[in-house]
């Protein structure tokens, strides 16, 4: 027979149509070992609060919507064991749920995630190609292994936004790229297909951008693919300065060339 034990959960709730102000529930719940922070939050809805709000999909740390704030860490709900919970817990026996930081809830856990989806288009997000003619018609391009080696770290990332919720420059500049669209802009500059490789350094070096990062290195510490999002900023911070020098190399050629 599997072991249960009754455990308590403090999740946070909010409904902006009807709370005036945030409030925590605290839920008791037996808890069978080998159930997931998501397992427990569902059995919390189907059975005692069906308005708990919560982002989930596929329960197998993939979708990256459960992102979290677990115990003050962080984390997928559905990869994160109710059990190993318990050692983090600062009353015990009594697990505390928070939506992501950096973000605004919309109710309850479900935080609105437009302000990062806009900074994906902002800042060019995608492979932008300009195919030669000769390539047009072709229905595969290539990519070799050694190319894909560059960026097969970054293509781990399943935007749960976990980098930018314990940012700390986030918490004071709402505007700052973050960590996740830098690592999307490293993944798309390493790639042989596209052609907006320039065109993106500028974008994240601009204002609010790559260079107000001060290198905590918090992202790849808490990225839950184990991402190291901190050498894709080093990147491309050496591209932007590059960048930005060449520029003023320019500048300086042309006032020597103009009377
Ligand atoms: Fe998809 Fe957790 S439900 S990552």
């Amino acid at each position: 027979m599997k072991e249960v034990k009754v455990i308590s959960f403090k999740v946070f709730r909010y409904n902006p149509q009807a709370d005036a102000h945030p409030y925590h529930d605290t839920f008791e719940i037996p808890v069978e070992k080998g159930i997931t922070i998501l397992r427990a939050l569902d059995y919390i809805k189907q059975n005692i609060d069906p308005r708990m709000s919560y982002r989930s999909f596929c329960h197998a740390g993939i979708c990256g919507s459960c992102a979290m704030t677990i115990n003050g860490a962080t984390k997928l709900a559905c990869t994160t064991q109710v059990w190993d919970e318990l050692k983090n817990c600062v009353e015990e026996n009594l697990i505390t749920i928070d939506p992501i930081k950096n973000f605004t809830s919309l109710k309850d856990l479900v935080v609105d995630m437009d302000p990062l989806v806009e900074k994906l288009e902002k800042y060019t997000g995608w492979v932008e190609s300009t195919m030669p003619d000769k390539e047009l018609g072709k229905t595969e391009f290539r990519i070799s292994p050694e190319e894909f080696k560059t960026y097969d770290s970054a293509t781990d990332c399943i935007f749960c936004a976990s980098c930018v919720s314990d940012c700390p420059l986030m918490n004071y500049d709402k505007d700052y790229v973050s960590p996740a669209i830098i690592l999307r802009a490293y993944r798309m500059n390493m790639d042989s297909r596209d052609s907006a490789s320039e065109k993106r350094v500028l974008q994240i070096a601009d204002e609010h951008g790559i260079l107000d990062c001060r290198q905590c290195n918090r992202c790849s510490f808490v990225c839950v693919k184990k991402i190291p999002i901190v050498d894709a900023i080093n990147h491309l911070k050496q591209e932007a300065v590059k960048q930005k020098n060449q520029g003023l190399n320019m500048l300086e050629e042309k006032k020597k060339i103009s009377p």
